[in-house]
């Protein structure tokens, strides 16, 4: 298929998870055909995509305020003489307020939810024939992930996210995702290995596999055994894959941690809370106990293993010792890295209505307090690796002349002086210092003796 030249100018801006950062990459795909280029800002944007998040309330008023920033930018456009922007609302937000968005943003021309990006195209022309335009290119609607072909990925670098797996059917009593995402999906092995190959052929040497719950991923032998069938595609050398659940984790999953080269010892297991009593108001189907035995079973086939979480302080009728047991909780695992929140309430989710709701002050004081442990555990994980040589995948330039950026097996991001033909190597690097969010080095080879 030949493609136009580009000549519309199309601005994405992505909220959330690495899901969207996925799907906004495959919006961009789908609508290059089109003509449309992506560009850095919003400024004289033909067409501007707001790819929200609706966890929680701050993302969603996010965007209705970057809504309103873009209907000034288009009124004073206009008043210029330049050409009409029009402006999508896609995303989780999308899908939980739907066209409620159009009543409270008039400004609004599309809103589309995640399961329909394949129909961009024919809403965007929707959209433009309502005002009296015309786009050029037709467009067959099928499902999402049918034509969003493999072959349409237009990868930027040496890593790359895929989709393996999308929604949830677990139900956390605090969480909008498996109302604004569905249902678990996993897409078929053919289809994800065959756009992993692709990957690989232009130039990608690590994927990072997406789902919501990505240790379900439902395909025949489960995660494990299509991790095993990525790691043999040539030139891809690294696997990584987020989120997990610990109900998920099963055997084979943490048997190929212990054998497969390819899978890098990083993992996103969220805990969410260290008390039992919490744990079950959640719906989480774990106990702190069990949560624990899993990280031991895990290190026992990988040490090093780097993990990280997630965790909510103030859940509705979390006490002091509930959040004491979730600090214990974090001593005795020890993260390398992650992610805390205050409870916010989602209209709709169970928790939102039950009794007991903490106040923000208390929210406030417990998260800066589990942000001080978090911190230190960080800190002492990077610390730890200060001496080693590290296998380094390096990603792009630095900040600083000369200087390239990769990252760690586990995920940390290395600074080291590197010559640019060494982007999209896998680099030992001798570590000298760390700092809380990243590592710096040395090439191993320039410290021989020549
Ligand atoms: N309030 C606060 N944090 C939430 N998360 C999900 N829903 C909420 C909520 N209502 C957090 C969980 C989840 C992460 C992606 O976001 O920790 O693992
Ligand atoms: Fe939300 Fe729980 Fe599903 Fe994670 S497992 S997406 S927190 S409902």
């Amino acid at each position: 298929m030949s493609e136009p030249a580009p000549t519309k100018r199309l601005f994405i801006k992505t909220y959330g998870c690495q899901m969207n950062v996925y799907d906004s990459e495959r919006m961009a795909d789908v609508l290059s055909p089109l003509g449309y280029a992506m560009t850095q800002t919003p400024e004289g944007a033909d067409l501007v995509v707001l790819n929200t998040c609706h966890i929680r309330e701050k993302a969603t008023e996010k965007v209705y305020s970057e809504l309103g920033r873009l209907k000034e930018m288009r009124e004073e456009a206009l008043a210029q003489g330049g050409a009409r922007m029009t402006i999508a609302v896609a995303g989780c937000v999308a899908q939980a307020e739907g066209e409620e968005i159009m009543r409270r943003q008039p400004a609004v021309d599309l809103v589309v939810g995640p399961q329909a990006y394949h129909q961009l195209p024919e809403l965007i022309a929707r959209s433009h024939r309502a005002r009296g335009e015309r786009l050029s290119a037709n467009f067959a609607p099928e499902e999402k992930f049918d034509v969003l072909a493999p072959t349409a990925r237009r990868p930027t670098g040496v890593t790359a996210f895929l989709t393996v797996q999308e929604g949830c059917d677990k139900f956390c009593t605090f969480c909008v995702v498996p109302y604004t995402r569905g249902g678990e999906y996993s897409r078929p092995a053919e289809a994800i290995l065959a756009e992993a190959r692709e990957l690989a052929a232009k130039g990608v040497r690590e994927v990072t596999l997406l789902g919501q719950n990505v240790n379900a991923y439902a395909g025949e032998g489960g995660l494990a055994a299509l991790v095993r069938r990525l790691a043999k595609i040539e030139g891809l050398d690294r696997i990584r894959y987020t989120t997990s659940h610990p109900r998920d984790m099963d055997d084979a999953l943490i048997a190929a941690h212990g054998d497969l080269a390819e899978l890098m010892p990083y993992l996103h297991l969220p805990v969410q809370s260290g008390s039992d009593r919490i744990l079950k108001a959640m719906n989480r189907a774990h106990t702190a106990e069990s949560y624990l035995r899993l990280i031991e079973k895990i290190r026992r086939v990988r040490p090093d293993i780097a993990v990280s979480g997630d965790f909510i302080v103030g859940f509705p009728g979390e006490r002091d010792s509930d959040f004491e047991a979730t600090l214990s909780l974090i001593r005795e695992v020890g993260y390398a890295t992650a992610f805390s929140f205050k409870y916010s309430r989602r209209p709709g989710t169970p928790a939102a209505a039950m009794p007991g709701q903490v106040a923000e002050v208390v929210k406030d004081e417990r998260l800066a307090r589990l942000n001080v442990l978090l911190d230190e555990q960080a800190r002492a994980f990077n610390a730890a690796q200060v001496g080693r040589t590290l296998p380094v995948l390096f990603e792009r330039k630095g900040r600083h002349p000369g200087q390239l950026v990769g990252r760690s097996p586990y995920l940390q991001a290395v600074h080291a002086l590197a010559p640019d033909r060494m982007i999209g190597q896998i680099v030992p690097v001798r570590i000298e210092e760390a700092a809380r969010m990243s590592l710096s080095g040395v090439l191993a080879q320039e410290l021989e003796p020549a």
